[in-house]
């Protein structure tokens, strides 16, 4: 999820991009960089640096770009490193051009192919290089720069939204998105470009937010909109109501429940990277075919949240690839005599990648051979430069100390990860793991269907909101769920709540129950279904308050539980990814109602770097 910025005007480009990229760093930097032309309309000026929008800023102090019109772009990287050359903006050959590129271009390697064919030189390993380079090629002779782009975009295949300037025609600035966000800023003989509101409302609050396949010719005094096939389209600013800070959480009220709501997209952006055709791949993974063929045993290490991911990441593999897999808290884990060889897949689970008791335990993990995978949403952090491979979440940049979306791409990367090694051990055949993946691909739909119902859920959690202790109880791929949602109730509302395997109840928490305690049980359609409605019948025999969560059309449940939450019918090995969603819902506006701090709970830390 990067963050694009773009200017034309009377004032310094360099002056307000920048302010302008400092209100996109929620969407995440790991590079950043801008492009300006020249007030002598004779050369476009570019700077890049890796790292923190500060340390471009104090670049530019030292050798400042003069002029009235560019733009610029804060990375999260998905293809290439985080460094200088892979950062945004790109030139063509000739360096006339500049752009910026949020999304994904899927289709970049055969055009980077026939480019380079045609005599295209290429600097970086990006994909978003090709687009540039496209419109180098289209930009000719009476070609108008406008033309040029669309004629490039058409080529595309994935997800854009980019900025263009060229120093042919200086006094323009274009724009256009395909999937991902691009809204215009409307001012006063000067207008904006950018990822998202907070990169203008310092300087207007009239946006006009750009729909799908769409493109704007900005000029300092008028603006021009047009479908990508040419067709024009009127559309006046909307006026924005919000601050800064509300808008960088798009209008929600936390980050939390931000992250919440970009779970379907992040999911649909993961299946359009990682699926191609009937297959499942994995760029960035480097660990050999030949070594993972090989293994033997997986061992699951993490933290928290991040624990129970790779918790749930044991059903997965074992039910789709049949590997062993062991998991062990981290903290646990670096220090206990661990019995792992060469033919021992070692997968470190961290949102962050900066988790000390996680990278502690893969150190030692490698004293004894093992190769060490790793699954994290920060490239370039610590974890995955100890990694012999990583597979990497691209959920975006997490706010909230709660983790929730990068929760639900970890599963994602699992699913991945089981079919992937399915196929090249040969323990399913290609058509089966293609089956599985049009079941994976329905998920995105459905988590918007049960989003769609987040009013009701939150209802339901303020009615009980006052209760003093929670007990969540789940079975088999959901026990680890019972573990997530009990978690996020705790961290964010300060209430005590447990989660248990169901079928534990007997064996002590029963002597929990009574009608002061809320029990949550995760009964959705399974092979253990019968067993939660058995465990759901000794609850109600001692009056324990109980909110279930079972599949839609399911009539049984009813006449036993007054509270359901009803998710989608999926295969029961995906519907942690379900699941999942009430739970988050629930912990977050018992909290909001208990008037917690959502996104900073007391005593935590977003990323826990030291023992
Ligand atoms: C989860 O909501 C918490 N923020 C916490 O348990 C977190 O999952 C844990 O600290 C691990 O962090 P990591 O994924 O960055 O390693």
């Amino acid at each position: 999820m990067c963050g694009i910025v773009g200017y034309i005007g009377n004032r310094s480009a360099q002056d307000v991009l920048l302010g302008g990229l400092k209100r996109l760093e929620y969407r995440g930097y790991d590079s950043s960089g801008i492009s300006v032309i020249n007030s002598d309309d004779s050369k476009i000026s570019t700077q890049k640096s890796p790292g923190k929008i500060a340390l471009l800023e104090s670049l530019l102090k030292k050798k400042p770009l003069s002029g009235t019109a560019g733009i610029a772009h804060s990375r999260w990287a998905t293809h290439g490193a985080p460094n200088h050359i892979n950062a945004h903006p790109h030139a063509d050959c000739k360096k006339e051009i500049s752009l910026v590129h949020n999304g994904i271009i899927e289709n970049y390697e055969s055009l980077k192919t026939s480019l380079i064919k045609e005599g295209h030189h290429f600097l970086s390993q990006t994909d978003t290089e090709v687009i540039v380079h496209l419109i180098e090629k289209f930009y000719k002779n009476n070609t108008s720069l406008e033309e040029a782009v669309r004629k490039s975009l058409k080529l595309l295949v994935g997800s854009f939204a980019i900025g263009v300037i060229s120093i042919r025609e200086p006094d323009t600035l274009i724009g256009a998105r395909l999937g991902s966000p691009l809204i215009i800023g409307v001012g006063k003989d000067e207008n904006f470009l950018a990822s998202d509101v907070p990169a203008v409302l310092e300087s207007t609050k009239e946006v006009i937010f750009l729909e799908e396949n769409e493109m704007v010719v900005l000029n300092r005094d008028s603006l021009r909109i047009s479908s990508l096939s040419g067709k024009e389209v009127s559309r006046d600013p909307v006026r924005i109501s919000w601050d800064i800070a509300q808008a960088q959480k798009q209008g929600y009220k936390h980050f939390m429940l931000k992250e919440i709501n970009e779970q379907p997209k992040i999911i649909e952006n993961l299946l359009k990277l990682r699926i191609k055709g009937e297959r499942v791949i994995f760029e960035e993974q480097k660990i050999p075919e030949e070594k993972l063929k090989k293994i033997k045993n997986i061992s699951i290490v993490a933290c928290g949240t991040a624990y129970h991911a790779g918790l749930v990441g044991k059903y997965i593999i074992e039910s789709i690839c049949s590997i062993p897999v062991s998991v062990d808290v981290s903290s646990e884990f670096r220090y206990r005599n661990l019995l792992l060889d060469k033919d021992t897949l070692v997968i470190a689970v961290s949102q962050s990648g900066e988790t000390a008791d996680t990278l502690a335990g893969i150190k030692e993990a490698k004293k004894y051979g093992a190769r060490v995978l790793s699954i994290c949403n920060v490239l370039g952090s610590s974890l995955t430069r100890e990694s012999d491979g990583v597979i990497y979440t691209h959920a975006g940049p997490e706010m909230g100390v709660a983790s929730t979306k990068a929760y639900t791409a970890q599963l994602m990367a699992f699913y991945f990860l089981a079919f992937y090694l399915a196929e090249l051990r040969g323990v399913l055949p290609r058509k089966k793991i293609a089956q599985e993946l049009i079941e994976l691909k329905k998920i995105p739909h459905q988590q918007k269907d049960i989003l769609k119902n987040q009013a009701a859920i939150a209802t339901l959690a303020r009615r009980h909101s006052h209760l003093g202790s929670f007990l969540y109880l789940g079975r088999h791929v959901n026990f680890p769920s019972a573990l997530e949602g009990a978690l996020k109730l705790k961290e964010i509302s300060y209430i005590p709540a447990e989660g248990y395997a169901a079928g534990e109840m007997k064996h002590g928490p029963i002597a929990l129950i009574d009608e002061y305690r809320a029990v949550v049980c995760i009964s959705p359609d399974s092979h253990v279904y019968e067993k939660m409605v058995s465990n759901i019948q000794e609850i109600r025999a001692r009056q324990g308050k109980i909110i279930a969560i079972a599949s839609l059309g399911d009539e049984k449940l009813k006449e036993q539980v007054k509270e359901i939450i009803y998710i989608p019918k999926c295969p029961e090995i995906f519907s942690p990814l379900l699941v999942v969603l009430p739970l988050q819902l629930i912990a977050y506006h018992i909290a909001v109602k208990r008037g917690c701090d959502v996104d900073q709970p007391r005593n935590l830390a977003k990323s826990v770097t030291v023992e």
